[in-house]
């Protein structure tokens, strides 16, 4: 049972397209979202954390076809690589949810029976440019010719004609109630960069949405006309309800998680996220999320990512050859999460050796051995602090309101050089602290200073946790902290340290990665 007494968070990623084996951009998101569950979880939220694949539409059947497949028996292979992914990623989702499952079903057929029953969903005629790469329509402006092909200017894919009947969507008549939210909820779309290109397309007017086809099959059928199948945005956004029990308002999951408190998005999906989604969920009478984050893209080499290119960074061989944590670290450190940030495996190399190597995982090497060599392995006992002890300790603990702002507006990249900053102050104490001078000259002395610097490997550790996990668990089991007291309340206590334990023997947390050129 969930204990009822704790706040709850509902994160998401976005549910990805069963198309084609995974790649580094959706590894990123999936880690990015992993690194704010895990901090919520610590931070003592209960922690809902969605991932999945989004099964449906034209693009699947399209490339089932292609493997001589039936498009079930196609997404049950690749979804499945999906879900092996979130296992590489070293992921804490909850659910994994396919909208190929019933519960899914059960939850888009009420979307659309509300939606009918508000008056939003009439029948007409659609013609008009259609990606099937990216799923979506595009307006006549958004196109444009290039060799002799038509492209969509946003995404770069191919359109092609489309004239069938359709339902339509009345997404026309909520141009003034989206403005307003967005006006009244100023952070309901981060980073603002975003919500700004939002509201200018907003703002020059809504056409009605065409939400079925019926050219193809593979889809969820609209309720009592089986000639059409649902647009697959309008199953696919359904799917962060679904994983709550919608349609049962009265269940306990629904109620304590919607509506979710963030959705993590690429910047290609936003006006699916910010613009679509809320209006649904406006005429289904439902709560909208409270925040859309559009984050930017992974570029390889500065390129985008394309199998024409044959640059497609595969996340499985990365980790394979420099391991998880190491990747997760990266990705987060280096790339600025709002815009778009070119990886190089150069440049990952670099990162390991100077932030993991050299800064943290040293500092948590040196100072083990030292306390094995000086101290039967055992933390001294805290004594006789000075003032320079105290206030390195307590610059952390003052600056825990700050990090969890940082993490509650998604600005990852200034928590986790805040955090980096800590671990440079600490290798710095201790170099100027000089120890290893007081060892027979002052031993209390000796003792107060190892006494810190363990105490700040415990909070830049427990900090470190969310964005590598591995490594910080290594280290806080060492000095005897267990998985259970990895929170941030125990940053905040004092006294938070074993000091009649043996330590544990710590292997080397991050090899140097040695370069002969
Ligand atoms: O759009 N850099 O699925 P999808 C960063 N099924 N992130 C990237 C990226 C890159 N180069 N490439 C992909 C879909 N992503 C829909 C979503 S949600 C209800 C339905 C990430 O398989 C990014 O999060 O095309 C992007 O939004 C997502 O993968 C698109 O994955
Ligand atoms: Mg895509």
């Amino acid at each position: 049972m969930r204990d009822l007494m704790r706040k709850n968070f509902y994160i998401t990623t976005p549910i990805y397209y069963p198309s084609g084996k995974p790649h580094m951009g959706h590894a990123y998101s999936s880690i990015v979202a992993d690194i704010f569950a895990r901090f919520k979880r610590i931070e003592g939220y209960n922690v809902l954390f969605l991932t999945g694949t989004d099964e449906h539409g034209q693009k699947i059947q399209k490339e089932a076809e292609k493997n001589n497949k039936d498009p079930k028996i196609f997404c049950d292979e690749i979804s499945e690589t999906f879900r092996s992914l979130t296992k590489t990623l070293n992921l804490t989702n909850s659910d994994f949810i396919r909208t190929s499952e019933t519960r899914h079903f059960k939850s888009v057929n009420e979307i659309w029976n509300r939606l009918i029953n508000s008056g939003d969903i009439y029948l007409d005629k659609y013609s008009g440019w259609y990606s099937v790469s990216d799923e979506a329509y595009y307006d006549v402006d958004e196109i444009e010719e290039k060799n002799g092909k038509k492209l969509s200017k946003i995404s770069g894919s191919t359109v092609e004609w489309v004239e069938e009947e359709s339902y339509f969507f009345k997404l026309s008549a909520f141009q003034n109630k989206l403005l307003d939210h967005y006006k009244k909820n100023p952070d309901f779309i981060l980073p603002t960069s975003r919500r700004n290109e939002v509201i200018s397309f907003v703002q020059k007017g809504l056409k009605d949405l065409s939400i079925s086809r019926t050219s193809f099959s593979w889809g969820i059928p609209v309720p009592g006309n089986k000639k059409h199948v649902i647009y697959v945005w309008l199953d696919a956004l359904t799917n962060y309800l679904s994983a709550v029990n919608f349609p049962n308002t009265n269940d306990d999951k629904y109620k304590s998680f919607w509506p979710a408190d963030v959705h993590i998005i690429g910047k290609d999906i936003l006006r699916f996220h910010a613009i679509y989604w809320p209006a649904f969920l406006f005429a289904a009478n439902l709560p909208l999320p409270k925040r859309v984050f559009g984050h930017g893209w992974i570029l390889s080499d500065d390129k985008k990512m394309s199998k024409s290119l044959g640059n497609i960074l595969d996340p499985i061989e990365v980790i394979k050859d420099y391991g998880i944590d190491q990747l997760r670290y990266y990705l987060i450190k280096e790339v600025s999460l709002g815009n778009d940030g070119s990886i190089s495996m150069g440049n990952l190399e670099k990162c390991i050796n100077n932030d993991l190597a050299n800064n943290y995982g040293n500092l948590c090497q040196r100072v083990f051995s030292f306390i094995k060599k000086n101290c039967n392995n055992k933390i001294p006992q805290k004594d006789k602090l000075k003032d320079t002890d105290v206030k390195i300790i307590t610059n952390i603990k003052d600056n825990i309101p700050k990090l969890i702002e940082y993490i509650n507006k998604q600005n990852l990249n200034e928590y986790i050089r805040t955090v980096v900053n800590f671990s440079f102050e600490a290798n710095k104490y201790f170099n100027d602290s000089e120890p290893w001078h007081y060892k027979t000259k002052d031993p209390s002395r000796m003792h107060a200073i190892l006494y810190t610097i363990v105490e700040q490997i415990k909070n830049i550790s427990i900090l470190l946790n969310p964005i590598i996990p591995i490594a910080t668990k290594k280290v806080l089991n060492s000095i005897n902290i267990s998985d259970k007291d990895i929170l941030i309340d125990n940053i905040k206590k004092n006294n938070a340290l074993d000091c009649s334990s043996e330590l544990k023997s710590l292997e080397i947390l991050f090899k140097k990665i040695e370069n002969d050129n």
